[in-house]
C-alpha cells in the first residue's frame, strides 16, 4: 500500500475509530476497523518465546493445550554467545513463532543497561556494554521482522532498576544518556530498521518516559528518523495532555477499564472540550494512527500477503541448543578438570537444586509456557546413557517462596496485581535470607538444609565425580523487583565450602541471570562454569560442554564485581536511591569502571576460557580515512588455536584515547570477532573502526566528537586482559 492510500484511510478514520487503535482493548490487543478492513493490533510478550494465551480482559491464564511454545536462551545468554549469526537465528526464530501464534508484534528484545547487577530483570537483558548490545539486536530486530511481525525493542529508556520502577526519576547527565544508554536503541532503529519500540516505566528528568518528548519525539523520531509504533510499557502512561502531544502511539495496561485510558474517553473529551488547539490535536492523532497504519501495511496485515509462521518446528531445535552451547561461560578450570571423561565415570553424583529445575515458567512477562526444558539433570542423563549411574542430591532446599509475580499467579488479574499500583510491593526488595517467610518456614528451611548438606557430602565421598548446580532462580531473577545483595540463596555458600572441602574437584555450576556473591568459596573451587538460563535445551547443551562435546566459547556480557558494594552505581551514584536516581557515576558503568579505578572484579567483562588456548597477536592498524566527518580505520592481527581441541575465541578490540580533552574511560570495546579455529589453525583477521570508535558526547556543541589525537588500539581477550598494542593518529 502506497503512502498515499494510507492517508486516503487514515481521512476515512472517525475520532472514535482512531481513539480505539490507539488504546487497549484487551490485555495485548487493540480494536480494529472492521468496515475499513483495519484488523485488531496483538502483540505478545517476550523475550525468551512467545507468552502464553491470557483471557481477553484479564491477566488470567486461558489454560490451553496449544500455546506451549519453545522457549529461548534469556539475552544475557544470547549476548554471552557474541554471535552475531546465533543472534540472528534466535529472533528469526521467535518472530517465526510470534507469527505462528498469531501474533503482530512481539515484545522483544529487552536492551536495557546493566547498571547494576542486583537489577531483577538483568536477565532479560544483553549486558553491561552498548557496543556489545548494538551488535547483538541489531540481527535480534532483523531476524524477528523478517517474519512479517514487529519487535518491540525496550524498555525506552534508563529503565535500569525494579525499585519503585513505575515513577523512579532519573538524573542522567546527556553524556552517559548517549554513550551508555541509548546506542543500543538507536542502532536497533537505525541498522535493524525496528518498528516497534516500548516506553519505560520510569522518568527521566522529570518526565515518564511513555510520554517523554524528548526521548520520543526529539530523539526517536527526528534524531533517528523512527517511523514505527511507540507502545507504552503496561501502565506506563500517566497523563492525557503529554500523551497526545509527546509522542506515544499505543497506551497499553493492566486493567480492563479500557475506555477510561488516557488515549481512551479521556483524550476523546480533551479534544471536543477544545483545551488543546484542534489542528494540533487533529494532526497529533493522525500522527500516532499513521504509525500504527505502516506498521501494519509493512508486515502485509493490509494486503493479504502476509507469512503465517509456525511454532515448535523440530528443525529450530538446534538453533536453540547451539545458542545455549555457545552461552556457557567457562569461568576457572585448574588443573584441566574440564572437560571431564566419560569413560572414567561410571558414579556421577549431582548436587544442587538448580539441576532439576525448570526456569521457564518465571521471571515475570518474561514466563514462558515452555513445549519442554531439559534441565542439567535430565541432559546429563541424556548425554551419559544407561552406562553412568547418576546420584542427584538437592543439597540445599529451594521452598518457593516466591515473588511479587509467582504469588500473583492464583489472581484474577496476576500482572495488574504485580504492578500494585499503590508502589510499596514494588518498592520492598526481596531478602536472599528470609523474605516473607514465618519463623516456622525458615526453622523448617535450616532443617532441611541440614539434612540435605549430609546427605550431599555424605555421597560425595565415592562418587566418580561430582557435578554442583546451583545459582538463582526466578524468585530472585525477576521482574518487579531487584535483589538486595548479590548472595547466594539458599545457604549455598556453605553447601558449596563444604563440597569443596570433601570433593576439591568439584565441578562448580551455576545457573542464574546475574553474577554472584562467590568470595566464600571462589578460591577452594578449582572449577567453575556459568550457564544462564539458557532455555530448553539448556541442560543439554550444560551437559555436552562440562563432558567435553562441545568446547566452551561463551564470554561474560558484563562484569562481575566481587560484591555489590563495589558496583559503580553505588560506589558513585545512587542505588537503589529514592524517589529519584542519580546515576552520579555517569559513563563509568560496568568495566569503563572498574578498569579507569583499578577496582577488582570476581571476573571482568569478556571473560570466558576454552578447552583450548588461543594467541592473539601482530596487531596493526591502518588509517584509511581521516577527516573531520569520516575516520575509518583497519584493524589487522592474527589468531592462533595452539591446543589440541577445535573451539572458537572472541576478539576482543578496546579502544582508548591517550590524551583526552574529557574524562574518559581507560578503554572501550570497539569490535570483536568470535572466530571458529581448528586445532593449529592461524588466521588473520582484518576489522574496521568508523568514526563512532573514537568518539566521545560532548555536551556543549551536543554532538559526537572524534578529535584529532593518538589513540590506543588494543587486542584483548578480555576487559582486563590486552594481549596486544598498537597506535593510530589522527590529524583532523
Ligand atoms: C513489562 C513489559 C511487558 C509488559 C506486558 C510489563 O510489566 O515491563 O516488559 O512487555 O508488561 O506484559
Amino acid at each position: 500500500m502506497t503512502k498515499e492510500k494510507i492517508e486516503e484511510l487514515i481521512s476515512q478514520l472517525t475520532l472514535q475509530e482512531i481513539i480505539d487503535m490507539i488504546h487497549g482493548n484487551g490485555c495485548f490487543c487493540t480494536k480494529g476497523v472492521e468496515r475499513l478492513g483495519i484488523p485488531p493490533f496483538v502483540t505478545s510478550d517476550g523475550p525468551r518465546g512467545v507468552r502464553k494465551d491470557f483471557e481477553n480482559d484479564a491477566f488470567k491464564e486461558l489454560g490451553l493445550s496449544y500455546d506451549y511454545v519453545s522457549y529461548l536462551p534469556c539475552n544475557t545468554a544470547l549476548a554471552a554467545t557474541w554471535n552475531r549469526e546465533l543472534a540472528y537465528a534466535t529472533g528469526k526464530l521467535l518472530g517465526k513463532e510470534a507469527r505462528g501464534r498469531g501474533k503482530d508484534m512481539i515484545l522483544a528484545p529487552g536492551i536495557n543497561i546493566m547498571r547494576t547487577p542486583l537489577c531483577g530483570r538483568s536477565f532479560e537483558y544483553m549486558g553491561e556494554d552498548p557496543y556489545l548490545v548494538s551488535e547483538m539486536v541489531v540481527p535480534v530486530v532483523q531476524g524477528i521482522e523478517e517474519n512479517d511481525v514487529s519487535s518491540c525493542v525496550k524498555h525506552f529508556a534508563v529503565n535500569n532498576q525494579e525499585t519503585r520502577r513505575l515513577d523512579v526519576d532519573v538524573e542522567v547527565s546527556e553524556r552517559a544518556l548517549r554513550e551508555l544508554y541509548l546506542p543500543g536503541f538507536e542502532a536497533a532503529v537505525k541498522k535493524g530498521k525496528a518498528k516497534g519500540v516500548m516506553g519505560a516505566y520510569n522518568k527521566l528528568r522529570g518526565m515518564h518516559c511513555c510520554h517523554n518528548d524528548y526521548l520520543l519525539i526529539d530523539i526517536l523520531r527526528k534524531e533517528w528518523g523512527f517511523e514505527g509504533i511507540t507502545v507504552s510499557d503496561w501502565g506506563g502512561v500517566h497523563d492525557t495532555e503529554e500523551a497526545l502531544m509527546n509522542g506515544i502511539d499505543m497506551e497499553m495496561s493492566v486493567t480492563n477499564n479500557y475506555d477510561s485510558y488516557y488515549m481512551a474517553n479521556p483524550l476523546l473529551e480533551l479534544i471536543e472540550s477544545g483545551a488543546v488547539e484542534q489542528k494540533t490535536a487533529y494532526a497529533k492523532i493522525d500522527e500516532k494512527v499513521r504509525h500504527i497504519l505502516h506498521v501494519m501495511n509493512e508486515l502485509h496485515m493490509l494486503d493479504g500477503k502476509r507469512k503465517s509462521g509456525t511454532y515448535n518446528d523440530y528443525q529450530d531445535k538446534a538453533v536453540l541448543r547451539q545458542t545455549a552451547r555457545e552461552s556457557v561461560v567457562l569461568l576457572k578450570n585448574n588443573n584441566h578438570i574440564l572437560p571431564l571423561d566419560k569413560k572414567k565415570i561410571k558414579k556421577l553424583l549431582v548436587v544442587g537444586e538448580n539441576a532439576n529445575r525448570q526456569h521457564a515458567p518465571g521471571g515475570g512477562s518474561a514466563e514462558i509456557k515452555a513445549l519442554y526444558e531439559i534441565t542439567p539433570l535430565m541432559g546429563l542423563h541424556m548425554l551419559l546413557g544407561g552406562n553412568t549411574q547418576i546420584e542427584y542430591q538437592p543439597g540445599y532446599f529451594n521452598d518457593d517462596i516466591g515473588n511479587i509475580w509467582a504469588n500473583t499467579g492464583e489472581s484474577e488479574n496476576g500482572q495488574a496485581d504485580s504492578l500494585n499500583q499503590d508502589g510499596e510491593k514494588a518498592q520492598s526488595l526481596p531478602s536472599t535470607e528470609s523474605k516473607d517467610q514465618s519463623e516456622e518456614k525458615l526453622k523448617h528451611q535450616k532443617e532441611m538444609n541440614e539434612k540435605y548438606l549430609k546427605e550431599a557430602l555424605e555421597a560425595a565421598k565415592d562418587a566418580d565425580a561430582v557435578i554442583y548446580v546451583g545459582g538463582l532462580t526466578h524468585d530472585y531473577d525477576t521482574e518487579g523487583q531487584d535483589r538486595n545483595d548479590m548472595k547466594l540463596p539458599y545457604e549455598q555458600d556453605r553447601l558449596i565450602s563444604e563440597l569443596l572441602k570433601v570433593r576439591p574437584d568439584t565441578v562448580v555450576t551455576l545457573v542464574a541471570g546475574s553474577p554472584v556473591d562467590m568470595a566464600a568459596w571462589i578460591d577452594s573451587a578449582d572449577t567453575l562454569v556459568y550457564s544462564w538460563y539458557a532455555g530448553m535445551e539448556g541442560g543439554i547443551a550444560l551437559a555436552e560442554v562440562l563432558f567435553g562435546d562441545v568446547n566452551p566459547s561463551g564470554h561474560l556480557p558484563e562484569s562481575f564485581p566481587v560484591t555489590e558494594s563495589d558496583c559503580p552505581a553505588v560506589v558513585l551514584g545512587e542505588f537503589p536511591g529514592g524517589d529519584q536516581v542519580t546515576y552520579g557515576e555517569d559513563i563509568f558503568v560496568g568495566y569503563r569502571y572498574y578498569d579507569t579505578y583499578d577496582v577488582p572484579t570476581a571476573f571482568p567483562f569478556g571473560y570466558g576460557l576454552s578447552y583450548t588456548d588461543f594467541v592473539m597477536t601482530g596487531i596493526r592498524a591502518e588509517v584509511l580515512e581521516d577527516t573531520a566527518d569520516h575516520k575509518s580505520v583497519k584493524v589487522s592481527f592474527d589468531i592462533s588455536n595452539i591446543g589440541d581441541m577445535a573451539g572458537a575465541a572472541v576478539a576482543q578490540v578496546y579502544v582508548a584515547d591517550k590524551y583526552p580533552k574529557v574524562k574518559k574511560a581507560d578503554k572501550e570495546l570497539k569490535a570483536f570477532e568470535k572466530l571458529y579455529l581448528e586445532p593449529g589453525e592461524t588466521r588473520e583477521v582484518a576489522l574496521i573502526l568508523e568514526k563512532d570508535a573514537f568518539s566521545y558526547f560532548d555536551e556543549e556543541s551536543h554532538s559526537f566528537q572524534a578529535d584529532a589525537g593518538s589513540y590506543m588500539i588494543m587486542l584483548a581477550k578480555n576487559a582486563d586482559e590486552v594481549v596486544d598494542v598498537t597506535e593510530v593518529e589522527f590529524t583532523s
